[in-house]
């Protein structure tokens, strides 16, 4: 019976002690992803915690991880049962629903669809590159506007507006301006999306905490909030596409699919789908985006120095007359190098989405019962030091070999986009857009840090890490290019 099994699972694996009714919340502390590498030193890489009436597994390091999510891909593919994971995307998420062949369905129209749209054909991928172009040099002309007469200012909404844009741009063909009040304050709401859903949130493991006023409670409500608030936003759009469709026109993302699912062969989806795939776009493309463009501005004006030689770079492969382009990706190693260690280093989605287990599995000779939730820590594999030298150094340089090559081995070990079935379905376009940003905004400027401000790498924990409000100014690198647009 469940019961008999479960005790002998639990005499298997290690794991600290686990109180009545909380089990070791209280011990997770403000930065869980800590707390688990903390424990993995303690218990090994493979162990397991209680949180309220759940027992979950802790995953962390390259080799516990991957026997996991590659060797036993399908068996660690699926989702917990989680009541807040129903809330997202009108219940037709794909980021947030159990292993299915429905999800499998799911998954492959929302993966066709972005390369579709990304990088399919020159045609494609020029088109992505305007959105992300036009953004950059939006940005430019915001940034150096909150400059003006020496002021310092925090660029975290900006950059929400910019990363938003791009994904809008590509679902539905219409960008929104920096000042669009509407649009900024959906944003805002937007960004407390990952306190809910990260591993070691509450609101799922103790259901209890809802029934009386608690921060958790509040969380949640705020959480079921701004859920409804995207998913009609995006609803909104997709009718006024569903009215307006032309079956030999695909005007952008949200038309794709529409074509695919409404007017496909069966494919098991409803066209409820359409709305819930648009809205997983929007959510997984703007946030993730948005974060980690703030840690590379932060981080640029931590290093000055090599801010400078990216600066050098750029103008040695572009010149001063023209903007970088997506073209130049190939000569400019050290501005990938410096993504990937952004990336390695920040480690900003530090354990991903929760995962569980769709049948009894055995790794490491431990049995681990279908429906358990595991959770994977990637900053363990992107800090462990027997794989990275000085681990908690910022060193793009790492990445790159004596000759000033990508050293491909390296790139591939940071976890970030997490691996397996459940694998990141925009890392492609994520690291395209981290690119062609900094690319032009570095060629059209200089930021510095504030002077009053000691700039720390603090941050708030969540499924993405951000990094405490810094405040940077933009200065003018000779005269600004309009790229053609
Ligand atoms: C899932 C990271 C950008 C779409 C995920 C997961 C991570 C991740 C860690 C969870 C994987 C797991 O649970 O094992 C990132 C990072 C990004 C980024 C770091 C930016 C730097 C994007 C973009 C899109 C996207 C731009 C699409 C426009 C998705 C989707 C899923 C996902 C749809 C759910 C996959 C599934 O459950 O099958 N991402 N992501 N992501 N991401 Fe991203």
């Amino acid at each position: 019976c469940l019961w008999v099994r479960n005790l002998r699972y639990k005499r298997k694996l290690p794991g600290p002690f686990a109180w009545p009714v909380v089990g070791n919340a209280m011990q997770l502390g403000k930065m869980p992803h800590i707390t688990f590498s903390n424990m993995a030193k303690k218990y090994g890489n493979i162990y397991q915690i209680r949180l309220g009436c759940n027992d979950i597994v802790v995953l962390n390091g390259h080799t516990a991880i991957h026997q996991a999510l590659i060797e036993h891909a399908t068996e660690f593919a699926g989702r917990p049962n989680f009541v807040s994971f129903k809330e997202v995307s009108g219940g037709n998420s794909l980021a947030f629903t159990n292993y299915s062949k429905q999800w499998k369905m799911h998954r492959r129209v929302a993966q066709s669809t972005i390369r579709a749209f990304s990088s399919a054909n020159s045609q494609t991928k020029k088109a992505f590159e305007q959105h992300i172009v036009g953004e950059a040099l939006d940005l430019v002309q915001v940034f150096l506007r909150l400059s003006a007469d020496g002021q310092y200012f925090n660029p975290t909404h900006e950059f929400t507006v910019a990363a938003a844009n791009v994904i809008c741009a590509l679902c539905f063909g219409k960008r929104y301006g920096h000042d669009d009040l509407e649009f900024r304050t959906l944003l805002i709401r937007l960004d407390k999306f990952g306190e809910t859903v990260s591993a070691g949130s509450l609101v799922d493991v103790m259901p209890w905490l809802q029934s009386f006023p608690n921060p958790v409670q509040r969380i949640y409500q705020n959480f079921k909030e701004l859920n409804k608030e995207i998913f009609t936003f995006v609803k909104d759009k997709v009718i006024q596409h569903r009215e307006t469709y032309n079956p030999e026109v695909t005007r952008d993302m949200s038309d794709a699919i529409i074509s695919v699912i409404e007017h496909g062969k069966d494919n098991g989806l409803s066209k409820d789908f359409v709305e819930g795939t648009v809205t997983d776009l929007i959510g997984a493309g703007q946030d993730t985006v948005s974060t980690l463009l703030q840690w590379m501005l932060l981080l640029l004006v931590k290093y000055p120095q090599i801010q400078a030689k990216l600066q050098e770079q750029i103008d040695k492969v572009a010149g001063r007359d023209r903007l970088p382009t997506l073209e130049d990706r190939k000569s400019l190693a050290y501005l990938d190098a410096f993504i990937y260690e952004t990336m390695r280093f920040t480690s900003f989605v530090p354990v991903t989405i929760p995962h569980s287990t769709t049948s009894d599995v055995t790794i490491d000779g431990v049995q681990i019962p279908k429906d358990t939730v595991v959770f994977i820590n990637q900053r363990s594999v992107n800090h462990d030091p027997e794989k990275w030298k000085d681990p908690h150094v910022f060193n793009p340089s790492r990445f790159l070999d004596e000759n000033g090559v990508l050293d491909k081995d390296l790139t591939t070990s940071v976890m970030i986009f997490s691996t397996g079935k459940r694998r990141c379905i925009g890392d492609q376009i994520a690291k395209a857009e981290a690119f062609l940003f900094f690319a032009i905004l570095l060629h059209q400027c200089s930021f510095e840090n504030c002077p009053t401000q000691d700039l720390t790498m603090d941050y708030s924990y969540g499924l993405t890490l951000k990094p405490l409000k810094f405040k940077i100014s933009a200065k003018p690198r000779g005269k600004l290019l309009n790229g053609g647009i």
